[in-house]
């Protein structure tokens, strides 16, 4: 019997939800720590299954990783990293493993990783994280599905990214930290997560200009010290949240919501009439009336992300008229809209576009998610479906949300995990 998420739809919520600590953020970060022999400690993370596994990982490097999950504190001291190869099983269930070459290339000279290839949302090469190792005078060698890299010594470089990668600049960034003399990076990711993982880096000792611009320079040092930092609150799951305040809510607050960060997504649901009032850090929102068809288009930080796209469509399907989504970002993320569809939604989707047609009533049933925000988008349309919804693919939701059912749970929803 497999494990599923049960939802009856229709409650209304009311009290308050706490924004967890960014996944994205943190896990760039766990792989800074690779960098030096000196203690990490970061707190404020958020117990998912991708940081869960990101830990393991760094254990089986020869890492020493004293996690507490209750208070979301890990202390990592990574004196005796010796292994240069992230075991393949792990690289292929989870694609942010990518981030240890940087790290381990810098640190051991060497790392070998199984080519993480593509997943559910797309593509999604790696070939700029390459191009950039091998301008700081890495060796790539590509063979049986396996990357290696090699560098006697990494040298600083400029490095153009033909496209703003978020990872592939995390990665840089890392390499550069230790390599001799001046990297520069263009058409760096913009995305406030690269710019943490800056400052965690700064404070390990290294000299940073342009943190949080497209024009990042970075001057290696040859021995990098520990660092104590708090990670930043989720943007996505603090949208995920406002949405479905703005969907079922009665009356929910939200806190911790990092707003600075987020006014692509406060601007899509102002203008589908959603309006947010923020005070002494708490979020309400206010849906009055009808909603707004909106035209939506994915793009890199500051634009709207991709990352919320799919919990946007379900609020779509509730806006008075036509709405049309561009998804520029992953070439396969719109395929929770056939489950929505399943749902009762009308969506045609001609991919990259997919035209949602409102208001509509949806109807719960049995869905199955396919990627972890996917997940996220069929938990908002069961809480707001007629009768009972069932989601199979639970293991792509505990890859990145915290405790969900428990937060839901918390204000009024009625959703548990069952055997089905
Ligand atoms: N790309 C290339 N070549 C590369 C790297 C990227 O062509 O070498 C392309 C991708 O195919 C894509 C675009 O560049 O079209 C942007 O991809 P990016 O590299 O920025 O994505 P990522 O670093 O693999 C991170 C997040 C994703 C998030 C994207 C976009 C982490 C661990 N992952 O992925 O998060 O969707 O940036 O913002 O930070 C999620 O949390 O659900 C998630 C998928």
């Amino acid at each position: 019997m497999k494990e599923v998420l049960w939802i009856e739809g229709g409650h209304p919520l009311k009290g308050t939800l706490r924004v967890s600590g960014s996944k994205n953020a943190t896990l760039p970060l766990l792989a800074a720590t690779l960098l030096t022999e000196e203690a990490c400690v970061l707190e404020g993370i958020p117990d998912v299954q991708d940081v869960r596994m990101f830990l393991a990982l760094i254990e089986h490097l020869g890492g020493r990783v004293s996690y507490d999950p209750a208070c979301g504190r890990v202390c990592i001291e990574a004196k005796n990293v010796s292994s240069q190869t992230p075991p393949e099983e792990v690289v292929k269930r989870m694609r942010a493993s990518v981030l240890t070459m940087g790290s381990l290339l810098a640190r051991l000279g060497v790392v070998e990783v199984s080519l993480p290839g593509g997943c559910a949302i797309g593509r999604r090469p790696i070939d700029q994280h390459l191009k950039g190792f091998e301008a700081l005078g890495a060796k790539v060698a590509l063979q049986n599905g396996h990357v290696r890299l090699q560098a006697s010594g990494l040298t600083g470089h400029g490095v153009r990214f033909a496209v703003p990668t978020v990872t592939g600049t995390e990665n840089l960034l890392m390499a550069a930290s230790l390599a001799n003399g001046v990297t520069t990076i263009e058409n760096a990711a913009l995305e406030p997560e690269v710019a943490e993982l800056c400052t965690a880096l700064q404070k390990m000792g290294v000299d940073i200009e342009g943190k949080g611009t497209s024009k990042i320079t970075v001057c290696g040092k040859k021995r990098l010290g520990g660092f104590v930092h708090r990670v930043c609150r989720d943007r996505i799951e603090a949208a995920t949240y406002l949405i479905v305040s703005a969907l079922a809510g009665e009356d929910v607050v939200l806190e911790g919501v990092p707003l600075e960060h987020m006014s692509a997504v406060v601007d899509v649901l102002g203008e589908a009439g959603v309006q947010i009032e923020a005070e002494d850090g708490r979020v309400r929102t206010f849906a009055g009336g009808d909603l707004n068809p909106c035209r939506v288009r994915t793009a890199p930080y500051p634009g709207f992300p991709t990352d919320v796209q799919a919990q946007l469509m379900v609020l779509l399907t509730k806006a008075n008229g036509a709405s049309l989504i561009e998804e520029n970002i992953f070439e396969n993320r719109l395929m929770h809209a056939e489950e929505l569809r399943r749902m009762g939604a009308a969506i045609e989707v001609e991919s990259p576009l997919a035209r949602v047609l409102g208001p509509c009533k949806l109807q719960g049933t049995r869905v199955l998610a396919t990627d972890l925000r996917a997940s996220a988008c069929l938990v908002l349309a069961g809480l707001v479906a007629g009768g009972e919804t069932l989601i199979e693919g639970l293991h792509h939701l505990d890859r990145g949300y915290e405790r969900m059912e428990e937060k839901l749970r918390s204000v009024g929803a009625r959703v548990e995990r069952i055997k089905a």
